[in-house]
């Protein structure tokens, strides 16, 4: 058994669930499996290799259910033969799905799970960073059409998440460096002087560690950032009030850019860029001052992501404006989520200027 003890952030819902954090704790899957009669766990061959077989030691029912790798692997394609293959397996309503991957698991074994059989529980067990701090948590789930990203889904919350970080030893360079924009992302989401959340004081102290992954820093990041997410999901658990737009800070000029897609960015990088752009808007708009833009740059610094785009001088401000326009907040103009003196808040159509400066300030077009 792992000496770090793990953490329970729970998810204020109808019915409750809680998020469990650390070390080992696929180990404790029985425990929220219950007495359920099967387990389909839905993973992808380089995942289940290393993690499959502790839960198979603790679910002594369970069948693993492979699907390919890959964001062109959430299709309806996956969900109609996974489904037809759990059905073959005899999976039925009472019984249960373990979802054991990244963001791409998450969605294809938990839409799967909202309509089989009308739907069936499903575990969320998060084996990236990015998952554990955001996909797992709030019941989101999806595949894409041609036509577009997560076109088809439903709202199904999971029985229980179980975010074990010692599977993030395994994660490619890139793909950890996607997770952290989003840890960037939560850290400046709240007050960051007052750091309620005390996630900047943790990158402050732990920096160094949680560049090199150690797990039991990492429960403890990851159990902050999880927080901030399970209460925004609690207050607004089917996206009516617009409160959950706030976990978009920094994602419309992050979207724009990895659609631009010349640089290759990962989506953390993209996030990063995000939130300095984020933050030099607001200046431009006089709602926040130099010192929060100070700060966000030094967040986003500490995590290894960069503050600029590289290569941002041959990109054109005008087609990241064009994209930005595209963005799911928007009504036919230009919507960010900005940093100002009541919090984060939508702003619809800032002056042209103001978004030109914004852009040049990290690097686009100058
Ligand atoms: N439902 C939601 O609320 C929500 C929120 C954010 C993102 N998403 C979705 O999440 C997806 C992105 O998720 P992601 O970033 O986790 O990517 P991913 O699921 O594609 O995983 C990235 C890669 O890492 C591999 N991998 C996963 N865990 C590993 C481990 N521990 N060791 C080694 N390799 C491992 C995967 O096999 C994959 O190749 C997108 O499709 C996005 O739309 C959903």
């Amino acid at each position: 058994m792992s000496a770090i003890a793990s953490r329970r952030v729970p998810v204020r819902l109808e019915p409750p669930y809680d998020i469990v954090v650390g070390p080992d704790v696929l180990r404790d899957a029985a425990a929220l499996i219950g007495d359920r009669r099967r387990v389909a766990v839905v993973s992808q061959a380089a995942i289940a290799d290393r993690y499959a077989e502790t839960l198979a030691n603790v679910l002594p029912t369970s069948e693993i259910f492979l699907i390919d790798d890959g964001e062109d692997a959430k299709n309806l394609a996956t969900v109609e033969s996974l489904a037809r293959r759990f059905a073959r397996w005899g999976l039925l309503r009472d019984d249960a799905v373990v979802a054991l991957g990244g963001g791409v698991v998450g969605d294809v074994a938990g839409f799967t799970a909202a309509s089989y059989h009308r739907g069936v529980d499903v575990l969320q067990a998060p084996t990236t960073l990015l998952a554990m701090v955001d996909a797992a948590i709030g019941g989101k789930t999806g595949v894409n059409l041609a036509e577009g990203k997560n076109l088809v889904g439903a709202f199904h919350q999971p029985i229980g998440v179980l975010a074990d970080t010692t599977t993030l030893a395994t994660l490619s360079e890139r793909e950890y460096r996607s997770g952290l924009g989003e840890v960037a992302k939560y850290a400046l989401m709240d007050d960051v002087v007052a750091d309620p959340s005390g996630i900047v004081d943790l990158l402050r102290l732990h920096g160094g560690a949680v560049l090199e992954r150690d797990p039991g820093v990492l429960a403890d990041l990851v159990t902050r950032c999880a927080t901030i997410k399970a209460d925004v999901v609690a207050s607004d658990p089917m996206e009516h009030t617009g409160i959950r737009a706030t976990l978009n800070y920094g994602h419309t000029l992050a979207h724009a850019l990895e659609t631009a897609g010349a640089y290759s960015l990962t989506h953390g990088e993209a996030v990063g860029i995000g939130l300095i752009f984020a933050s030099r808007l607001a200046e431009a708009l006089k709602r926040i001052g130099d010192d929060a833009v100070d700060r966000h740059r030094a967040i986003v610094a500490a995590l290894g992501l960069p503050i600029e785009v590289p290569g941002g001088v041959g990109l054109d401000a005008d087609t990241l404006v064009r994209l930005m326009q595209r963005d799911k907040k928007a009504r036919g103009g230009l919507t960010f989520v900005l940093a100002g003196p009541n919090g984060l808040e939508r702003v619809d159509d800032p002056p042209a200027s103001a978004v030109e400066r914004a852009l040049a300030a990290v690097g686009v077009g100058s």
